[in-house]
């Protein structure tokens, strides 16, 4: 694997490798010390043509931690807004001779698009509808961490799985690691045949909470509705809204996950949030710089002359 554009075509092992890659990052960051510049002398360029904050970040800081040297390109203020076309864009980035491109786009596939353009690794940091795998990554290791393991756990996913890149890399990453998936929302905002990805749907969150190990809640995406009906806020809270009554049909000690960024009193609330035990979502933050310190690490290994991942 040159790029990573998607969990779809990782195997299992491939998947666990990332996640054992990360663990020495999650040392080393709270440990500063430790940190070698491994990617010194490499470019690393993030184009991100939708808004970020967690991902733009955290990339961007893994790459400077590991060394590289880093610059962030906004789609606002490139000249993508005087109607440069994707590919002439992804041709530019690559006459300037980066080393790895980390990329985000409001557009289903764009980021393969421009993988198939330019000569170095790119990284999917969220296209359209289709795959946010580093997120994937980070909420396994996530899980693996506060869980002790990620196969037979029973996750459950709940909000906007129709819309979300987050539901779609979470289940295949998920489902391949042998966790047992739920997921939850409104009929319309259900794909359709979602049990093809080895999934339970459920249109009741209180009956899909059950025994739930791992509750993860996902943001109305209201920016992609195009006209499907959802619920108004209010009976969206009433019907999906993670609440402490809620919760207590998980197990006791379930946990509390969210990839942000939250809408706060809609999908959950306040004190479920912000609960000192249950809420893993600082921590999911926290995973996410490992995460990435791992993957621009094998994906560039190539590049620096080491073998690369099976
Ligand atoms: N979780 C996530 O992708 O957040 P950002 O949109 O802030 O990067």
């Amino acid at each position: 694997h040159r790029h990573l554009t998607g969990i779809a075509g990782l195997e299992p092992h491939q998947i666990l490798f990332l996640l054992d890659e990360a663990e020495q990052w999650v040392e080393a960051n709270r440990d500063r010390a430790r940190v070698d510049k491994r990617l010194a002398g490499l470019t690393q360029i993030n184009a991100f043509f939708e808004n970020s904050t967690r991902t733009l970040l955290s990339f961007e800081i893994a790459g400077k931690r590991l060394g590289a040297d880093v610059v962030n390109m906004h789609a606002a203020q490139s000249s993508v807004k005087k109607g440069e076309t994707l590919i002439d864009t992804a041709v530019t980035l690559n006459a300037m001779r980066a080393d790895v491109i980390v990329i985000r786009h409001s557009s289903s596939g764009a980021v393969q698009l421009i993988a198939d353009k330019v000569d170095c690794p790119v990284l999917n940091a969220g296209d359209g509808w289709h795959e946010h795998p580093t997120q994937a990554l980070l909420d396994a290791l996530t899980i693996r961490r506060r869980r002790g393991s990620i196969a037979g756990q029973r996750v459950v996913i709940c909000g906007d799985i129709l819309h979300s890149r987050v539901a779609r890399s979470n289940m295949l990453s998920l489902t391949a690691l042998a966790a047992e998936v739920r997921v939850v929302a409104p009929s319309t905002l259900m794909p359709a045949a979602i049990e093809r990805m080895g999934v339970t749907p459920f249109t009741s969150f209180d009956k899909a909470l059950d025994g739930a190990d791992v509750v993860m809640m996902l943001r109305l995406q209201n920016e992609r509705m195009n006209g499907a009906y959802i619920p108004s806020t209010r009976e969206y809270h009433e019907l999906y809204g993670l609440t402490p009554e809620r919760l207590e049909r998980a197990r006791p000690d379930a946990l509390v996950m969210h990839p942000g960024p939250m809408n706060r009193g809609i999908e959950i609330t306040s004190s479920v949030a912000d609960h000192p035990e249950r809420s893993a979502i600082t921590e999911q933050v926290e995973m996410g710089v490992a995460v990435r310190m791992a993957c621009l690490d094998v994906l560039t290994r190539r590049e620096r002359g080491i073998e690369g991942w099976a």
